[in-house]
């Protein structure tokens, strides 16, 4: 299998073959995270930008993480300590990065479609680190490794995605390679914040939720985007919470070997009640552990020697 990408900005860009090489090769630098000494040579000399506009901990770390593990010289940029500040445009902002020789430039922006405008611009591969309410796609492909790895397989899993759909990148990405590999993928929203023509992606919308976790292998629950909503879409964070959040007596429907999970940042007590974040059925770290993995594996395939094997 060959991997000839220059960039990776959607999920709905991939093949499903694509999808399961990139998984596999994160499989195997799951094993150097796990070693006494978690770095390797694969990448020096080669420079990773990091160039985000919106506020980030998980992926923006697990970033800088994976390249340091691969032995790439890391750069960080933000927007709010930088010259963008002083009035610089983006693609000024994009050239000037590409000037400092970098090769690959991981970009979060909240315009939808930024990572791919900028694809096109730079010579320097760009990782889409979440385009507005586009997408997140190394969030999904983290998602996607590690129900494989709890579940072993995601053909034919339910899989429920319960929350803000609509403002979610992070659903979207989900959506198109979970189903990609075969899951029933249903979604639970609050009507306001649930895609019209959703269905067209073959996702099923659940009506009850908790009735419907009973059958659910995953159950991926999704933070509330205040700040992307330009009206109240509900009247009160408490009913949010009351009528869409998953509470901790919901537990005792879910099966024995159920998974619950969640991109974070979460909202405590509103999407999610803190006695379900921190069950047992929890795998919520673990995402974020295989983040580094999943990310070491993009950056191989991408400005190192995997686009080739
Ligand atoms: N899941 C995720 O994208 O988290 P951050 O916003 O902290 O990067």
């Amino acid at each position: 299998m060959k991997f000839n990408r220059k960039d990776l900005v959607s999920i709905r860009d991939l093949t499903k073959e694509e999808i399961e090489f990139i998984l596999e090769q994160a499989q195997s630098f799951k094993e150097i995270n796990e070693r006494v000494i978690k770095k390797v040579p694969t990448l020096r000399g080669k420079t990773v930008v990091t160039c985000f506009y919106e506020p980030s901990t998980r992926t923006r770390l697990s970033f800088e993480v994976a390249a340091k593990r691969l032995s790439a010289d890391t750069l960080n940029f933000s927007a709010s300590t930088s010259s963008v500040k002083k009035g610089e445009t983006f693609l000024d902002t994009l050239k000037n990065i590409e000037a400092l020789k970098s090769d690959v430039v991981i970009i979060r922006h909240p315009a939808s479609g930024a990572t791919k405008f900028a694809s096109k611009i730079l010579k320097a591969s760009v990782v889409n680190a979440g385009d507005g309410i586009n997408e997140h796609p190394t969030q999904a492909l983290l998602d996607a490794f590690t129900i494989l790895e709890k579940k072993g397989r995601i053909k034919g899993l339910n899989i429920i995605i319960a929350g803000d759909i609509l403002h979610s990148r992070v659903a979207r990405s989900n959506i198109f390679l979970l189903t990609k590999l075969g899951a029933n993928v249903k979604v639970y929203a609050p009507p306001m914040m649930m895609p019209r023509d959703i269905e067209k992606t073959g996702v099923k919308i659940v009506k009850d939720f908790r009735d419907e976790i009973k059958e659910a292998d995953v159950v991926m629950m999704l933070r509330v985007q205040l700040e992307r909503q330009n009206k109240a879409l509900f009247p009160s964070i408490r009913e949010y919470a009351k009528f869409f959040g998953f509470k901790k007596e919901y537990l005792e429907n879910l099966k024995n070997d159920a998974i619950i999970m969640h991109p974070g940042p979460m909202n405590r007590g509103v999407e999610i009640s803190s006695e379900v974040a921190d069950s047992d059925k929890s795998v919520i770290l673990e995402q974020v552990e295989n983040g580094i993995a999943v990310r070491m594996a993009i950056l191989y395939l991408l400005i190192g020697s995997g686009g080739e094997s």
